[in-house]
């Protein structure tokens, strides 16, 4: 049991409570984050005179060779040691006697801590921007396919009126938009570097932290120590817009579960994407779509369990703190992972354009234009819509579409249609008579596109 702080002590710590209180076994993740912290510190300590050249010199030597070993996997990081901090200032100090001893300087690991957190999420948002913008991008090239595939608007799952997949395909890339810029915000928020703050009050020592803060790409250093050393509030917000993400691709998820199932057939997943029954061999099951679902409760959780940890703690750093690791570790490589097989599956699965346009066709989509058609003859809307659910109770009768109504039927229900309703009633009269911006008409869809298409470029 190495520790750092033996020196008051007079017992051994209990092997529970070492154990209870040992962090290694997680905060490993950040091994290389902790060097980095650890070079920028040791290159300012210098730089204000703290320490000689020599010093320096020999301790980033030190630094980067532990760091080489434990990538190569030369150095194993062991339970050992209590916490990465400790495994690597006890790894220095081995290699190169007392020089290493002067490593700390200035610096608690409150405040390591603090900066390794950081720098670790900053990271992984950049890489998590990286996965949304290819979603984006797989997004975008399926709205420009599928501008002209008509298919039925939902409300309450129930046929409502008829719109294209690039327009339904187009809401996702609106959530998926403002999910990226919310990455982007909290990177920028986040973005102040805590070194220096030592425990809680700073230190005595002259540190240059506007150094170490541009050392370390941030833009500039944090204005109170109390706050620096027991700020979480980067995480709760990564989790957030984590859990939105997850949110989004749930909802997704849900649709596509939908769209492959036997009585639509909108979609089918490619075999690469689906897994088989291990009894029923006609099985071709969406599971990455399910798991996607099943796995926004595990990033909802981990978004309470940070909320919760945080809401009573007194300034300034508190052990709880040391729980912002584990969960929301796992959120970002369950976030991530989803990402990567979401973007795979829709890129893959087929479109089936002519059950979608059948669909759209057979379920009364086209009755809001129907009544539209007649206030465009005079009728008031009202009136218009109890013709119309006249229409639909005889269609559903006699089991046919609009569509399938002949003229003297129309008629019969109301002397006001004409030969024209049946032009003003198609799917592509329907879609194509929306064309405002945002909604689903080929010229309306191509100004968002070429929007979309610009907007990527600033990605
Ligand atoms: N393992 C600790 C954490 O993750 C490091 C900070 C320890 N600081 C302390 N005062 N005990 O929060």
């Amino acid at each position: 049991m190495a520790q750092l702080w033996g020196g008051r002590f007079t017992k051994e710590t209990d092997q529970l409570v070492y154990n209870f209180n040992a962090s290694i076994s997680f905060d490993q993740k950040f091994y290389k984050e902790d060097m980095e912290g650890s070079m920028a510190h040791v290159k300012m300590l210098a730089a204000v005179g703290i320490l000689t050249e020599d010093e320096r010199d020999q301790i980033l030597e030190g630094l980067q060779g532990i760091l080489a070993d434990v990538e190569s996997g030369k150095l194993e990081i062991t339970s050992e040691y209590e916490d990465i901090h400790s495994f690597v200032e006890a790894n220095l100090i081995d290699r190169i006697g007392d020089a290493g001893k002067k490593l700390h300087t200035g610096r608690s690991r409150n405040d390591q801590v603090a900066l390794d957190m950081k720098l670790y999420t900053r990271k992984e948002i950049e890489n998590l921007k990286g996965l949304v913008k290819e979603l984006l991008q797989v997004l975008h090239q399926l709205m420009k396919e599928h501008i002209d595939t008509f298919m039925p608007g939902f409300t309450h799952l129930q046929k409502a009126q008829p719109i294209t997949l690039a327009h339904h395909f187009g809401a996702y890339m609106e959530m998926f938009k403002r999910d990226y810029s919310r990455l982007c915000d909290i990177y920028d928020r986040m973005n102040y570097c805590p070194l220096g703050s030592g425990a809680l009050a700073g230190t005595t020592y002259p540190l240059d932290r506007e150094m170490t803060a541009q050392l370390l790409g941030f833009a500039g250093p944090t204005l109170n120590s109390m706050d620096s050393v027991s700020d979480r509030d980067y995480v709760i917000e990564l989790l957030s817009a984590m859990s939105t993400i997850m949110m989004h691709l749930s909802r997704f998820s849900e649709e596509i579960i939908i769209w492959n199932s036997n009585e639509y057939r909108f979609v089918e997943l490619d075999d690469a994407y689906s897994t088989g029954s291990s009894i029923m061999p006609q099985k071709k099951n969406p599971d990455i779509a399910e798991l996607v679902r099943g796995k926004t409760g595990r990033v909802y959780g981990a978004l309470m369990q940070m909320l919760t940890t945080m809401k009573g703690i007194p300034l300034a750093y508190n052990k709880d703190m040391q729980e912002d690791k584990e969960f929301t570790f796992d959120a970002i490589d369950t976030v991530k992972g989803c990402l990567a097989l979401f973007t795979g599956m829709i890129k893959t699965m087929t479109v089936n354009k002519k059950a979608m346009e059948q669909s759209a066709k057979n379920g009364f989509t086209n009755a809001t234009d129907a009544a539209d058609y007649l206030v465009g003859k005079g009728v008031p809307f009202r009136d218009a819509h109890g013709i119309v659910g006249q229409l639909v109770l005889y269609c559903i009768e006699k089991n046919i579409s609009l569509d399938d109504m002949t003229l003297e039927e129309y008629q019969k229900i109301s002397p006001v249609f004409e030969e024209d309703i049946y032009e003003a009633i198609s799917l592509e009269t329907c879609v194509e008579k929306r064309e405002t911006i945002g909604a689903p008409s080929h010229s309306s869809m191509e100004q968002v596109i070429a929007i979309n298409e610009e907007y990527l470029k600033t990605l």
